[in-house]
C-alpha cells in the first residue's frame, strides 16, 4: 500500500503514522523528522532548513523533492510506504506523481486527518517530544508515565521550537494557504479519504484501519 497522510500541523499525522506503520509493516517517512535529524546532525541540508522551520515556514520545494526522490528509491519502499508531511504544496504533489510514475507505482490512498483549529492549537502547545528517540507525547492527552521522561528510552522530553505560540500561528496560516489545496487536488483524483481527527487516538486508528481494509 502506498499511502499519504495529509492534515494540518498537530492533527496527529505522526501519532497515527507510527501505529499504521507498525500494524501494516510500512516504512514511515516523515519529512519533518528527516529535516529535524539533519538539523541535529548539522548537515548542509539541516542548516538550510533550520531558518524556515523555526518560524513555521515551509522549506523550499526543490529540497523536499530531492529528499523524497532518494527516500522512495530505497528497497524498503518496494512493498509500500507511508508518507507523513509530504506533499505539502501542489508542486510537491506533482513531483510525487512523476517520481511514482517513473517507478511504475501509484498512490493508493490519501488519508486526510480533519481537526478544528482550536484543537490543533491545544495539541501543538501541549506536545513534548523525546530528545533521544523522537517519541511524541502530550502533557494532557498522552502523558508519559514519569514527568518529562520518555517511556520508551528514558530520554528527556523537550518542546519543539515550532510549537511556540508565534510559530504555531504561522504554521496554521501556511497550511491553509499552501497545503489545504491538496485536499481538492486528491479529491479530484478520487483517492482522498477524510478521517475525523477530533476523536481519541485509538478510535481514529480503528477508523483508519476500516478504510485501509479496502486496499490490502
Ligand atoms: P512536520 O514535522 O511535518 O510538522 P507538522 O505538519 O506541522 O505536523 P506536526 O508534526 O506538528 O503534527 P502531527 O500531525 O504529526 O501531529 P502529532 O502526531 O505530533 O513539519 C515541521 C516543519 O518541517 C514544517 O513546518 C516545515 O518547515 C518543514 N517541512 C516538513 N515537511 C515539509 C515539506 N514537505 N515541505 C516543506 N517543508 C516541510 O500530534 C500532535 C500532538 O497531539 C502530540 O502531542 C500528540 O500526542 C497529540 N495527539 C495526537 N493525536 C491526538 C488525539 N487524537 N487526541 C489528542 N491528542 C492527540
Ligand atoms: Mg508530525
Amino acid at each position: 500500500m502506498n499511502i499519504v497522510l495529509l492534515g494540518p500541523p498537530g492533527a496527529g499525522k505522526g501519532t497515527q503514522a507510527k501505529k499504521i506503520s507498525e500494524y501494516y509493516s510500512l516504512p514511515h517517512i516523515s519529512t519533518g523528522d528527516i529535516l529535524r535529524e539533519n538539523i541535529s546532525n548539522n548537515t548542509a541540508l539541516g542548516l538550510k532548513a533550520k531558518s524556515y522551520m523555526s518560524i513555521g515556514e515551509l522549506v523550499p520545494d526543490e529540497l523536499l523533492i530531492t529528499i523524497i526522490r532518494e527516500r522512495l528509491s530505497r528497497s524498503d519502499c518496494s512493498k509500500g510506504f507511508l508518507l507523513d508531511g509530504y506533499p505539502r504544496t501542489v508542486p510537491q504533489a506533482d513531483a510525487l506523481q512523476m517520481i511514482l510514475t517513473e517507478a511504475e507505482k501509484k498512490l493508493d490512498v490519501v488519508l486526510n486527518i480533519d481537526v478544528s483549529d482550536e484543537e490543533l492549537i491545544k495539541r501543538m502547545s501541549g506536545r513534548r517530544v523525546c530528545g533521544t528517540c523522537g517519541a511524541s507525547y502530550h502533557l494532557v492527552f498522552n502523558p508519559p508515565k514519569k514527568d518529562m521522561i520518555c517511556d520508551k528510552c528514558g530520554g528527556k522530553l523537550l518542546q519543539r521550537e515550532d510549537d511556540k505560540p508565534e510559530a504555531i500561528r504561522n504554521r496554521l496560516m501556511v497550511y491553509k494557504k499552501q497545503t489545504q489545496p491538496l485536499i481538492e487536488y486528491y479529491a479530484k483524483k478520487g483517492i482522498l479519504r477524510t478521517v475525523d481527527g477530533g476523536k481519541d487516538i485509538q478510535q481514529i486508528f480503528e477508523d483508519i484501519k476500516k478504510i485501509l481494509e479496502n486496499y490490502d
